[in-house]
Formats: C-alpha cells, sequence, structure tokens
C-alpha cells in the first residue's frame, strides 16, 4: 500500500534511497571499475559504438546514458524508440544495442529490440521486470532491481536507469578503450556509491514544496540543461506536464535563444539545472531573466547560478553526474508539489497508462 504517503508517486519518490541501493548492491566496489555480474565484459571488448532506444522517461535515460559514453569516450546515440524504424539506418558492426525500458513491454522498444536482434548485433535490455519479454529478447538483461512501481509517472526507475547506465557506460569504456575518459572517475564512483544517501538529504531538506506555491498558476514552465542536464531538464519537463496538466518544455540551454525566448515572460519560470561549474546554462538563463522571467537554479550551494536565480533548488556538492540525478529527484518534488496542490490525480494521469503495448 502507500503508508504513509498519499501517493504511490510520493512513496516511490522517497523509496529512492533503498531503491537505488539495490540498484548498486554488488555492481560497485569502493572506487575501483563497477562489476557487471550479468556481462561478461571481455565480449564487450570490440564495442565500437552504442545505440540506446526508449520511449518517454525511458528515452530520457537513454540520454543521460548516450552521453556519459560519449564523455567516457565511446561513441553513442540515443534514439526515441517510436522513430527508430524510420530514422536509423542498419546499424554497422560492432555496434552494441541497449533497450531501455522499465516494463519491459513497451510495444515501440520492444520493435526496435527485435530489428536489432534480426540485424545480429548484441543486444542488452537495462529493465526493472524480471523475465519481461525485453529481458527474454535480449542476449544480456540488466536488471535495475527497483522494486515494482505503481504510479504511473515513473520515478525511481528512472533514477536506478541512469545509474545502470552509469555503471554500463563505465564497464563499456574500460572494455572498449582501457580506460574511460569521463572526468575524475574514482569520485564518480565513490559519489554513486554514496548516491542513496545523497538522495535522502535531498529528500530531507528541499524546497520544492516552496518553490511549487510561488511559481504555480504561470503561463508555461521551461526546464533547461546542458549535456547530461539536458536529459535532466526534458525529463523534468515531461513529469511535469503529465502530472500537473500543465505546460511544460524541456530545452537545451543554448537552443533558448534560437527560437523559444519569444515564449518567455515574466509567467514563464525558467528551471535551470546547473551541476558544472562555468556553465553556460547559467548565461542563458540570465537572457530569459533580462526578459523577466523568474529563474529557478537546481545547482549545488555557492553555483554562480545561485547568486542569479530568483529561487533555488540545493543539490549536494557531489561528482557532476551524481548532481544530475539529485536535481532529478528536486524535479520530481517539484512536479509532484504543484500536482498535490492542483489536486490532480497524480498515479494516473488521465489519458495515461503505465504500460503502452501498442505502436
Ligand atoms: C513517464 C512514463 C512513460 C514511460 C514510457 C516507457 O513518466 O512513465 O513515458 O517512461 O512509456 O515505458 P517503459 O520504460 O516501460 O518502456
Amino acid at each position: 500500500g502507500k503508508g504513509q504517503y498519499e501517493h504511490f508517486m510520493l512513496k516511490e519518490i522517497f523509496s529512492q534511497p533503498t531503491s537505488l541501493k539495490k540498484t548498486i548492491e554488488g555492481r560497485i566496489d569502493s572506487g575501483a571499475e563497477p562489476a557487471l555480474e550479468d556481462i561478461d565484459a571481455s565480449t564487450l571488448a570490440d564495442v565500437e559504438r552504442v545505440r540506446l532506444v526508449g520511449s518517454g522517461t525511458s528515452y530520457h535515460a537513454a540520454l543521460f546514458g548516450a552521453a556519459l559514453l560519449n564523455q567516457s569516450g565511446v561513441s553513442a546515440r540515443a534514439i526515441r524508440a517510436s522513430e527508430y524504424d524510420v530514422n536509423t539506418g542498419d546499424p554497422e558492426p560492432n555496434t552494441l544495442f541497449v533497450a531501455v525500458t522499465q516494463s519491459g513491454e513497451t510495444a515501440d522498444t520492444l520493435g526496435a529490440l527485435r530489428r536489432a536482434k534480426r540485424n545480429g548485433i548484441d543486444t542488452i535490455a537495462v529493465t526493472n521486470v524480471v523475465q519481461s519479454t525485453a529481458a527474454r529478447i535480449a542476449e544480456t538483461p540488466l536488471y535495475i532491481r527497483a522494486g515494482p512501481e505503481i504510479g504511473v509517472a515513473a520515478t525511481k526507475t528512472f533514477s536506478s536507469q541512469a545509474v545502470m547506465l552509469t555503471l554500463l557506460s563505465q564497464v563499456v569504456a574500460d572494455a572498449a578503450d582501457g580506460a574511460s575518459t569521463v572526468d575524475d572517475v574514482e569520485r564518480l564512483m565513490t559519489d554513486l556509491e554514496r548516491l542513496p544517501e545523497s538522495v535522502e538529504e535531498v529528500l530531507a531538506s528541499s524546497d520544492a514544496e516552496a518553490v511549487a506555491t510561488h511559481y504555480l498558476g504561470k503561463d508555461a514552465f521551461f526546464f533547461i540543461g546542458r549535456g547530461i542536464g539536458c536529459s535532466v531538464a526534458k525529463e523534468g519537463a515531461l513529469k511535469f506536464k503529465e502530472i500537473t496538466y500543465e505546460h511544460a518544455e524541456g530545452f537545451a540551454s543554448g537552443e533558448l535563444k534560437h527560437g523559444p525566448l519569444a515564449l518567455v515572460t515574466e509567467d514563464t519560470p525558467i528551471v535551470a539545472v546547473c551541476t558544472r561549474s562555468g556553465e553556460r546554462t547559467v548565461k542563458n538563463a540570465m537572457e530569459a531573466q533580462t526578459r523577466g522571467a523568474p529563474i529557478v537554479a537546481v545547482a549545488p550551494a555557492g553555483h554562480e547560478a545561485v547568486s542569479e536565480a530568483d529561487a533555488h533548488l540545493s543539490v549536494p556538492d557531489v561528482h557532476p553526474v551524481c548532481r544530475s540525478l539529485l536535481a532529478n529527484v528536486q524535479l520530481q518534488l517539484l512536479s509532484y508539489h504543484c500536482a498535490a496542490t492542483l489536486g490532480r490525480a497524480i498515479d494516473k494521469p488521465r489519458n495515461l497508462a503505465k504500460s503502452v503495448t501498442v505502436e
């Protein structure tokens, strides 16, 4: 049941310290290379490029994974499952295909996965459901072990997928290239291991409810971020529209000035995911602020975005990849509190189903 929580979604947000512990368990060994028991790393030695495919929130996890793989020195692309057959040519040899699907039953994603199998390339399914269709089709299922998710809006499974893909990215980079080129990989691993505690910290101290009630009633919410932060911004906007029914969009920070800026007014808060120092996102947000838009900085205390912003959602000062995952938790809470204030059907938003089994 929901226990002390008013909605399954809130329960699932608050269960992330536990679900992330399960995802990580036995897979990180204090600062060393991650070990994925389910994969024989030697089979990854030939991997030259990775295609990650998913739908909705799982597509955003795929974007997260692709950004990280590229930073780690492995060429990678995230592709929307529903666009895979029209927009994607046959893969070159030595391509690894990764299906990202919480349920393991999404028709669009299964279609792409089946095609990858027909193409004869190696396939992995990152999924939450043991023996799901995706887990059975793919050569290698990688289970995120997040536990059942009841709320239609994916929360804890996104976090666990992103962590799983972070681990996978390092295993692939090590197997293929001998070493990951991601910044400060040792800190990444230690901070990932401590991620459950960091999430706990965010959950205990978040100002998301106050920010939600302060800005509710505005015309639209724009979420911006760069690199990995862009995948978090897009996920933040998707969650926001799903459960609040309010207009939200997620943009790459630098794209704001190429068009969306025309929509910006004092009634369009900009939620800026700033997880690296010296980020251009700050400048992009300030361009919107000049046009009257309030800025909500999702950043560590002391980040240059915070002094410029109108409101602040804080993330612990950990490795930038972990900050992004923690920023996402703040955005989950922001969407939740907006939807709760509006009295929405949070666990079962109108027109949506937990698992989309039609193309
Ligand atoms: C968003 C959401 C959907 C799913 C999408 C893919 O909160 O839940 O966007 O992420 O339908 O579902 P799976 O991961 O089961 O393939």
